[in-house]
């Protein structure tokens, strides 16, 4: 059966951190029998929409899902569990801030039904972690690290590199500590950069300089050679799993299969009548939530892909994985003509492979991979 994921919206954070340009906001007191009215009357509206089947994922993001009231999360697992069923290997992943989640905490998250924690770490280096704004520290993090092994049959945790100063010994460094907690899964994020951003604004102004491009690409290399020989696979661009532990959630996006997005400002992508339908609800938490209230649906836009809509975000999300994306037959691609010799170039180069159909960024493609599915797709 095609997988179905549920992606779950939350969109406060205890502070906003300098680099981030997700749909976020301040903490502040919340009612929380209306969001669980609302988002489970969204995921009604959705389960009227499909084919009805089992949830394959749950994804609760944000934002800080942690700081979610526990009793919004176990509305939201009996609901999708009643409204769509879930898969017997169903994968309830919830990202978590080290500071919200002590063993306790992460008990009751298990107790309802999450079973695999995803913790923003970011850095064990403690002036790093202060530039980066966070409210923990490196004990902190080694702590959450510690006992989401122990509590979840499934853990990852998030670092970012390439960070100003950052050398490429820090960097082994940090690998090194992270990969002395036997990870299953790892998320390791170059810094970006992103309009709109604290960060962006002290980068404008002077304050500091990005890493050089060839920083980053030289520590995406050094985390690549690491993890391989810690036995973890780069199935995707950031993502470095143990066989068995790649998350099936995220996998949904990069094969381009169904998910259901609720909550405020997510995105879905899901087949209706036949249709690949865009979907996508309201950004701001309390005009999601009287939408909701008044519509039934957090829904701002849906929107019907055309062939070559679709084929451009199959190219963007396929060419992050390993496994590459195929394009067996798919005429779209070739019936422009310009896109087909750009694609024999990249071959030719040596940034792409084309074999049997599928289309692969090659060891050499990977660090580049933005500026390749730009110059594929545009
Ligand atoms: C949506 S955040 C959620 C996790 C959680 N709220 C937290 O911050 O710990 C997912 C991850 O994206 C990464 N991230 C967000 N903005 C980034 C940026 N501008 N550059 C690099 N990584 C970024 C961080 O590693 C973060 O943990
Ligand atoms: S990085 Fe995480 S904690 Fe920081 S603002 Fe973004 S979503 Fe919130």
């Amino acid at each position: 059966m095609t997988p179905l994921g549920l992606y779950v919206h939350w969109p406060y954070c205890a502070r906003i951190c300098p680099y981030c340009d997700f749909n976020v906001y301040r903490a502040r007191p919340i009612d929380a029998a209306a969001w669980s009215d609302a988002l489970i009357a969204d995921l009604a509206y959705w389960s009227a929409c499909i084919e009805q089947r089992p949830l394959t994922s749950i994804y609760f993001g944000g934002g800080t899902p942690s700081l979610a009231p526990i009793a919004v999360i176990e509305a939201i697992i009996a609901a999708a569990a009643t409204k769509f069923g879930l898969d017997e290997q169903v994968e309830i992943t919830l990202e978590a801030n080290p500071n919200d989640a002590d063993e306790n905490a992460m008990r009751v998250l298990a107790a309802a039904g999450v079973n695999r924690l995803s913790l923003g770490i970011q850095s064990f280096d403690d002036a790093a972690l202060k530039f980066l704004g966070r409210d923990h520290d490196a004990a902190a993090a080694e702590r959450a690290i510690a006992s989401a092994a122990k509590i979840f049959p499934k853990s990852t945790f998030d670092l970012i590199f390439a960070l100003p100063d950052q050398s490429d010994e820090d960097w082994r460094n940090t690998l090194r500590h992270a990969l002395g907690f036997s990870p299953t899964h790892l998320s390791l994020y170059q810094l970006t950069i992103e309009p709109g951003t604290a960060f962006a604004k002290q980068v404008d102004s002077g304050r500091w300089a990005p890493a050089a491009e060839e920083r980053g690409a030289r520590q995406f290399e050094i985390a690549a050679e690491m993890t391989a020989e810690a036995g973890m696979s780069a199935y995707e661009i950031s993502n470095y799993a143990r066989p068995g532990h790649e998350s099936r959630h995220n996998l949904i996006y990069w094969r381009y299969q169904d998910y259901i997005g609720v909550g405020p400002g997510a995105h879905g992508r899901l087949t209706v009548d036949g249709k690949r339908v865009a979907t996508k609800t309201l950004n701001r938490p309390e005009h999601y939530l009287s939408h909701t209230v008044e519509k039934g649906a957090g829904v701002e836009t849906s929107e019907v892909l055309d062939e070559e809509a679709q084929l451009v975000e199959r190219l963007s999300m396929g060419l992050r994985l390993v496994e590459g994306v195929s394009l067996f037959a798919d005429d779209v691609f070739y019936r422009n003509d310009a896109r087909a010799d750009r694609l024999a170039q990249l071959v030719a180069d040596g940034f792409l492979s084309h074999d049997c159909g599928t289309l692969r960024a090659t060891a050499l493609g990977r660090p580049v991979l933005n500026r390749l599915i730009y110059e594929l797709v545009s």
